[in-house]
């Protein structure tokens, strides 16, 4: 078979690896979070190889993707979190979905919909999803009424930490323990209580409540700025790679790609990689963005296009057919993906998520 020429490897056994290491730090039951095509990486494979690794339940945003899972066999707990103004949840029952709710009316329409469980969103700081302090109370005594009424179990509480900084966070964490004691003024004793995400978890003990929802750190990548994915002992998942499809030689003073924002200045050779900004390769890049290919290490010559760019290979022998990488393992010689995140002023989390559907997934590592 022919090798795809755009390719998304992701190594699974790394995701298993990450999964374990990331519990074995945690010592709580871990939640793997495989939203948003498990960040680009593949939802299924991904969520199999997570609950491998020692994750228990699976972590998404909406029905959709919570049913993807149930539609390829995955049973086990999927919490979503995220839903659609007046969402009917009659299909998150059919399939055993625990829902995350945000909002009075959602509560109601999960108890409506004979949803088997809900954990309850709490905001404590982020001032994005989840129940406002002002009615943390209406909302608890609603959800135990319903639960008295075995509409559902309330399974959880869970909030999300800004990543500001350590007070910041340690902020958040004081404000959620308030949440905990309110709700059991009302009755409310869930099992389950989580707040951290990779970062928070990482770092902080006492951000670990019982359960924590390993997003990042599944994929082997680092969510934080000052340390590597070897820093953390995670592998990175994902190789992105592309296979040269024109070589040239150009002479002195040739102009390359949109806008001529390469010029050549001397003769030399051109490899062209057929991967662009519909692939989700960032069109805003300044400088600091390599392909390894052959082992050697070349910086994008003149801008991104939708389908392709030009690396300048100068005298080094390249051919069509050769492959690019874009990003990979740094501890196997391919770059990180942090260096075009930061080429591009953005996140590893970006760039991963938003590749588009062309570069074809493969999986090693099953
Ligand atoms: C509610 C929630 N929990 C967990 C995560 C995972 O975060 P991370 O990838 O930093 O682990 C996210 C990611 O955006 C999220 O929105």
């Amino acid at each position: 078979m022919n090798r795809p020429f755009r390719e998304v490897r992701v190594d699974l056994s790394a995701v298993r690896d990450n999964i374990r290491t990331f519990a074995d730090r945690v010592g709580v039951e871990v939640l793997a979070v495989v939203k948003a095509n498990a960040y680009g990486h593949g939802a299924v494979p991904v969520a199999r190889a997570a609950l491998a690794g020692g994750a228990t339940r699976l972590g998404v945003v909406d029905l959709t993707e919570a049913r993807q899972l149930r539609e390829a066999g995955i049973e086990a707990p999927i919490l979503a979190w995220l839903h659609a103004p007046d969402e009917d949840f009659t299909g998150a029952a059919a399939d055993s979905i625990t829902v995350g709710v945000s909002t009075l009316a959602q509560l109601d329409a999960a108890a409506k919909a004979g949803v088997p469980a809900v954990h309850i969103a709490v905001d404590t700081g982020l001032s994005r999803n989840g129940v406002a302090e002002s009615q943390w109370r209406d909302v608890f005594a609603r959800a135990a009424g319903y639960e008295r009424e075995g509409a559902f179990t309330v399974e959880g509480i869970f909030s999300h930490l800004s990543g500001t900084s350590a007070p910041d966070d340690v902020r958040q964490g004081e404000r959620f323990r308030t949440a905990i004691a309110v709700a059991a003024e009302y009755g409310l004793q869930p099992p389950l209580l989580h707040l951290a995400a990779t970062g928070g978890a990482w770092m902080f003990p006492e951000l670990r409540f019982t359960m924590v929802r390993a997003g990042i750190v599944t994929y082997g990548l680092s969510p934080f700025d000052a340390k590597t994915s070897a820093d953390l002992g995670l592998r990175p998942a994902m190789r992105l790679s592309a296979r040269i499809v024109n070589v040239k030689h150009l002479p002195a003073g040739e102009g390359i790609s949109y806008g001529y924002l390469y010029r050549t200045t001397q003769e030399t050779t051109v490899a062209l990689v057929p991967l662009g900004y519909a692939d989700g390769i960032p069109r805003v890049l300044g400088p600091g963005a390599v392909v390894s290919i052959n082992g050697t290490e070349f910086p994008i010559a003149g801008r991104v296009a939708m389908d392709q760019f030009v690396v300048d290979v100068g005298a080094h022998p390249v051919s069509v057919g050769d492959e690019a990488v874009l990003w990979g393992d740094p501890e196997k010689g391919e770059p990180a993906v942090e260096r075009w995140a930061k080429a591009a002023g953005t996140i590893n989390y970006e760039l991963v998520t938003r590749l588009g559907n062309r570069p074809v997934r493969t999986y090693v590592g099953d």
